[in-house]
Order: C-alpha cells, then structure tokens, then sequence
C-alpha cells in the first residue's frame, strides 16, 4: 500500500466539475445561459459570503477579513441586485445554499432581505457556519425559516494544532453552539475537519474523534489539507515543517476512517462519512448521491445559479463563474455589465464523461465503458493489476484498497487530462 501511495500522490483535480475550471472553453453565450435561468422550473442558488472574522492560515476559500458590519450591508444590497437581474423571484427555488467565507457575518436583517426576495418560501436551506462568530439572535433566525443543514467548520480541536493555524475554537464554545443548535432547529448538522494540517499526529487526531463523538454530527467532511501557498498567499504562514505528507498524511486519514466506522458512520464517496440514519446515506445506498461545487448532496436541481462574488453557476449545458474581486463586482453591477469571468459551453463528449466521473465519484462504480478511458485502456489495466479497480461483466468497481486513489481514477476518463496543468493538489 505504501508504495501505491507514492506512485499514486500526483495533482489531480478534485472533480466537483467535470470539466475543471482550468479547462473550461470561455465559449458560453451568457443570453443562452440568462435565458435558461428564467425558462427552469425549478433551480438550486448558492450564495456566496466572502467575509471572515479572523484569517485563518490554512485557508483555501474566497474570503476577506472584515468586521465592518456597513460593508456585509453594502455587498448584501448587490447581492439584492444580482438576484434581481435574475427574475427569478417567482421561480421555485429547490435549496438555497449560504457558503463563505463565513455566512453567519450576515446579520438577521441581512438573511431575512435576501430570502424576501423571493416569493415562493418552500425552498430548504442550508449554511455553512463559523461557530465561533454565531449568536443566539442568528440561531434563532434560522429556525424561524426551513434550515435543513447547518455545517459548522471545526478542523481539529486539538489546542496545539489551532494554534498552528491561527484559529482559536475550544471545545466548550462548539458544544455551547452545538447544543442551542440541536435545541432549536431541526437540521442535519455537518462538521469539517482537515488532516494534514500543522502539528497533526496521530495522537492529536485521536483527540479530535473523541470530541467528535461527544457530540455526534449527523455527517462530517474529513478533508485533505491543499497546501498551495502560490495560490493561497496566507498558507505562507503555515510552518511548512510541521506538515505531514505522502503516506504518513494518508496515515491520518486511515486512523480516523477506522475510528469513524467504528463509532457507526459509513464512509460514502471521497472523505465523506454520514450516519445511517441520514438523506445523504439513502441517497448513496439507492446511489442517488450527486457531486457539486459544495461537496456531496441528496438534493440538487438541474440549474445551479450561483450568486456573489466568485460563485459558479451551473447546468447540464452550461458553467459560468463570477468575478472573484468585490469592487469588480459592485462595478459591473452598477453598470450593468456582465459579472462572468470565466464560462464552459459543454460539448456532447464532455456531458457524456460529466455524468460518468459524478457517477464514480458518487457511486465508487460505473458502468464499464472503456471506449472513454485515456491512453487505450493501460492505465485501467494497471488499477486493475494494482488491485485497486476491479471489473464485472458491466461495471468498473473501485476496491476499498483503491478509494484513496479515487481521483487518480477518474482523471483516466477526463480528456482535459492528457496535458496536465498545475494547480491542483496532491493526492
Ligand atoms: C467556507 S469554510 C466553512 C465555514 C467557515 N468559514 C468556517 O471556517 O468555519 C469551508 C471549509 O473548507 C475547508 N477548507 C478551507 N481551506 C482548506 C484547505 N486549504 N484544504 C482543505 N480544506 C480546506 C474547511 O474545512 C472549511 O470548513
Ligand atoms: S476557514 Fe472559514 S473562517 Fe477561516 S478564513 Fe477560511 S472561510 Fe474564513
């Protein structure tokens, strides 16, 4: 195993879009895609709030830090604006998603403008929170409307290793937070950790699972840390020293995957683990699970309308992505320009291969079809002799010893693939 994590620990991309950002055409008409929008009958938003309390070194995500309660109120009221160029206020709405940045810096009278702008009120909601940030008020707020999953970001609760990251959170302050969350609101409550981080051990790791199950998250995302201090200029501040890599990072993985089984959460997808009695698991048995932008859903509508800075926005035919700088995006608003900066116009080739990497991504199998893998079928021969892919008559299955190289996998049948850019994180 040691030695497939060496040969296996290249860059590839994580496959929330098929194609990768990086090898999108910039070709999309954006009155097809306008048109589209107003013509769904039903869509999906995603919201974005790019702004933090306190910066977080280990940070990958569009966010800036600011606690300037004038400036959340001037970036909602364009948010307004965007929504509006939109017209869609009495389409149905399936699933409003709130990502960050920290989306718990709206205020009450923020989130309640934004979900006013619509007419139809029977969409669900979900937010991604800081619980370090939240308060009584906002917890309130939520369960006044149908919040059906709140993910809170805790990363690790060991002291040393928050300190190695610049992100104070004791223990005692999540489950305070936790608690009133359980008490109040009827949601599915998510939790982030990272491995891979400074100062993680197996030791410390072990620490962080038994908080865990004190508290007993519905589901939890054990993402690997991307350490790209090119690209994320505060991961400069991470001693680099500190940081576990290759198999003995992989280790970290392991170690909790066996603790996380053992306490009753099934590993779904690609470091995902859910309790059996969640819509995420059904979704997988009845492999219904879908891949977006957010990570694993049961929920997804065909169009995706993403809204604020940086957001992507997404259907079968098309991906468009807003600018990532706020002054920017205020200033087209104002002029009432395009706020795209980088779209994909899908070919038949790359829906059919869209639809094959979700499945795999989702389902760990997929119907075999080998007239899609890359370099004539070598690479596949070589999972299979390395035991980590095997096939049955129809499908191509991947092994429990192959699920760590689950990415490797996929990136066989993504055509983007041959001439690989950087920019994407390790294994
Ligand atoms: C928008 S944040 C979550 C909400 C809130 N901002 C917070 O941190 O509490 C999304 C998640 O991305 C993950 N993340 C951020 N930077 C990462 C990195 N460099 N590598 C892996 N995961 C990362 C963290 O688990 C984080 O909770
Ligand atoms: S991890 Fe969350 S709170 Fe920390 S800087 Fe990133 S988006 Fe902000």
């Amino acid at each position: 195993m040691s030695d497939l994590y060496k040969k296996y620990d290249v860059n590839v991309p994580r496959y929330t879009s098929y194609p990768t950002i990086v090898d999108w055409n910039n070709c999309a008409n954006e009155q097809k895609w306008m048109n589209h929008v107003k013509d769904s009958e039903q869509l999906d938003l995603y919201i974005h709030i790019p702004f933090c309390n306190k910066l977080c070194w280990y940070c990958a995500c569009n966010r800036e830090v600011t606690k300037d309660q004038k400036k959340i109120d001037k970036y909602t009221s364009y948010l307004l604006k965007e929504i509006d160029q939109y017209s869609i206020k009495d389409h149905k709405i399936g699933n409003i998603h709130f990502g960050g940045g920290t989306p718990n810096a709206l205020s009450v009278q923020n989130f309640h403008n934004i979900l006013n702008s619509f007419n139809k009120k029977d969409f669900s909601i979900s937010v991604e929170i800081d619980p370090r940030v939240i308060s009584e008020q906002k917890i309130e707020a939520y369960s006044l409307y149908n919040v059906k999953h709140l993910s809170f970001g805790i990363q690790d609760f060991d002291i040393d290793v928050q300190n190695a990251i610049n992100r104070y959170q004791p223990f005692e302050l999540v489950q305070n937070i936790y608690n009133q969350v359980r008490e109040k609101i009827d949601c599915d409550i998510n939790f982030d950790l990272v491995y891979g981080l400074p100062k993680q051990n197996l030791e410390s790791i072990q620490y962080t699972l038994d908080k865990v199950q004190e508290l007993s998250p519905d589901t939890i995302a054990l993402y690997s840390y991307a350490h790209m201090p090119k690209i994320f200029s505060a991961q400069k501040l991470i001693n680099e020293q500190e940081l576990l890599v290759g198999k003995d990072k992989r280790h970290l993985y392991d170690m909790a995957k066996k603790r996380l089984l053992e306490i009753g959460y099934v590993e779904i997808g690609l470091d995902h683990f859910v309790k059996k009695e969640t819509k995420l698991y059904e979704a997988f048995k009845t492999n219904q699970l879908k891949r977006s932008f957010m990570g694993y859903t049961h929920l997804k509508s065909d169009t995706l309308v993403g809204i604020g800075v940086s957001s992507i926005s997404e259907s079968k035919n098309f991906y468009f992505q807003n600018t990532k700088d706020i002054d920017s995006y205020y200033k087209r608003l104002n002029n009432h320009e395009s706020l795209f900066v980088k779209n994909h116009e899908m070919s038949e080739d790359d829906i059919t291969r869209k639809f094959f990497i979700n499945d795999l991504m989702c389902n760990l199998s997929v119907k075999q079809n080998r007239a899609l893998a890359l370099d004539d079928n070598k690479k596949i021969d070589e999972f299979i002799s390395d035991k980590i892919l095997e096939n049955d008559e129809d499908n191509f299955i991947v092994k429990e010893s192959g699920k760590p190289f689950l990415r490797n996998i996929a990136s066989v049948f993504d055509r983007y693939r041959a001439n690989t850019p950087e920019g994407f994180s390790r294994i």
